[in-house]
């Protein structure tokens, strides 16, 4: 019986494609950084979903964006009393740490079961990157003093499969909005210049995560025999409604006063109200999410998958919406008395 000590162990040891920038030099910083944002496969054919072809340079390009940033030396800004209390009061830090804390055992679960050893290398290197950002923010949390609620344990999943498909899709789901708070941040100020850029690259990891995520689907699905595939499209489902049910507990939790899950569930609305002087409205927060979110991914080989359930979603909410938006428009232009 796997235990999470194992599988913590198993991604420390992993040996990164890359080794760290030393001495990291002005250039060195930024051929690692366009490194990790542009990407294009010297394959020339079709990456048609599901093919060795496909399988190879997804795995590729997963390994060649590698940033050999180092968390150890991350040199922390020093932050006025306004700032420190705008960013230690930000109800984020305890969801973030322990979602990267639980998501590296959950990949580092799924890889251990996957046979092909592409894939299976790409998603530990996948979960070392989540280690690596939960040492990020563990380096943070301990620059600006900030105080933690207590992780709770991990429990050894007994199907990969599903924690891979909830942890997969739920990155999907916080990096969409991720981007979009990341740029309403740096656009309004709310944090320091220095501190957006410290955390540029890891927002940018989350991006090629999901990329990976999203291929990996694709390949995955491609390569189920038919009535495989039929079990596999009810479990999508599955883990869909189990993730709706999860936020809406969690929002329900909100309203019983349950401070301990109140940092996770109101985590966007609180995040885009504190980090834009004015607040910000769902419509607005869903433009800038889009809009980040093409912005990432358009330097990444346009023959690969891109994730399409958020951003189809937010379109969507954006279309159904507008003839609300408009009324309130008029109203706000229309002259008073
Ligand atoms: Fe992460
Ligand atoms: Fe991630």
């Amino acid at each position: 019986m796997l235990r999470s000590e194992d599988l913590l162990a198993s991604v420390l040891a992993l040996e990164p494609p890359k080794s760290p920038l030393e001495p990291a030099t002005a250039e060195s910083i930024e051929a690692a950084d366009h490194a990790l944002r542009f990407w294009k496969s010297t394959d020339t054919g079709p990456l048609t979903p599901g093919s060795d072809a496909h399988k190879r340079e997804v795995c590729r390009m997963f390994r060649e964006t590698f940033n050999p940033y180092r968390p150890s030396v991350i040199d922390w800004p020093k932050l006025n009393p306004e700032e420190r209390r705008r960013v230690t009061s930000l109800p984020i830090w305890d969801i973030a740490v322990h979602t990267e804390g639980r998501a590296r055992l959950r990949f580092a679960a799924y890889a251990k079961s996957v046979s092909d050893p592409d894939v299976r290398a790409a998603i530990m290197l996948n979960a070392w990157e989540e280690n690596r950002h939960k040492e990020v923010l563990a380096k943070l949390v301990e620059a600006y003093d900030i105080r933690l609620a207590k992780e709770p344990a991990f429990e050894v999943p007994r199907d990969p499969e599903w924690v891979y498909l909830l942890t997969g899709f739920s990155e999907c789901i916080d990096s969409f909005f991720a981007f979009g708070l990341f740029e309403l941040a740096r656009r309004s100020g709310f944090f320091p210049v220095e501190l957006v850029d410290t955390f540029e690259p890891v927002v940018q990891e989350e991006c090629r995560h999901i990329l990976l995520f999203a291929n990996w689907l694709a390949w995955h699905r491609a390569n189920l025999p038919w009535w495989w595939r039929i079990y596999f499209e009810l479990r999508v489902v599955a883990v869909w409604i189990a993730i709706a049910r999860e936020r809406i507990g969690l929002a329900f939790s909100l309203d019983k006063g349950d401070a301990s899950k109140q940092a996770d569930s109101n985590f966007t609305a609180s995040s885009a109200s504190a980090m834009s002087a004015d607040g910000i409205g769902v419509r607005d927060l869903l433009g800038l999410s889009l809009e980040e979110n093409d912005r990432r991914f358009a330097g990444y080989d346009a023959r690969l998958v891109r994730p399409t359930t958020m951003p189809t979603l937010a379109k969507f909410a954006l279309f159904i919406t507008k003839p609300w938006a408009r009324k309130k428009a008029a109203s706000r232009n229309r002259p008073k008395g």
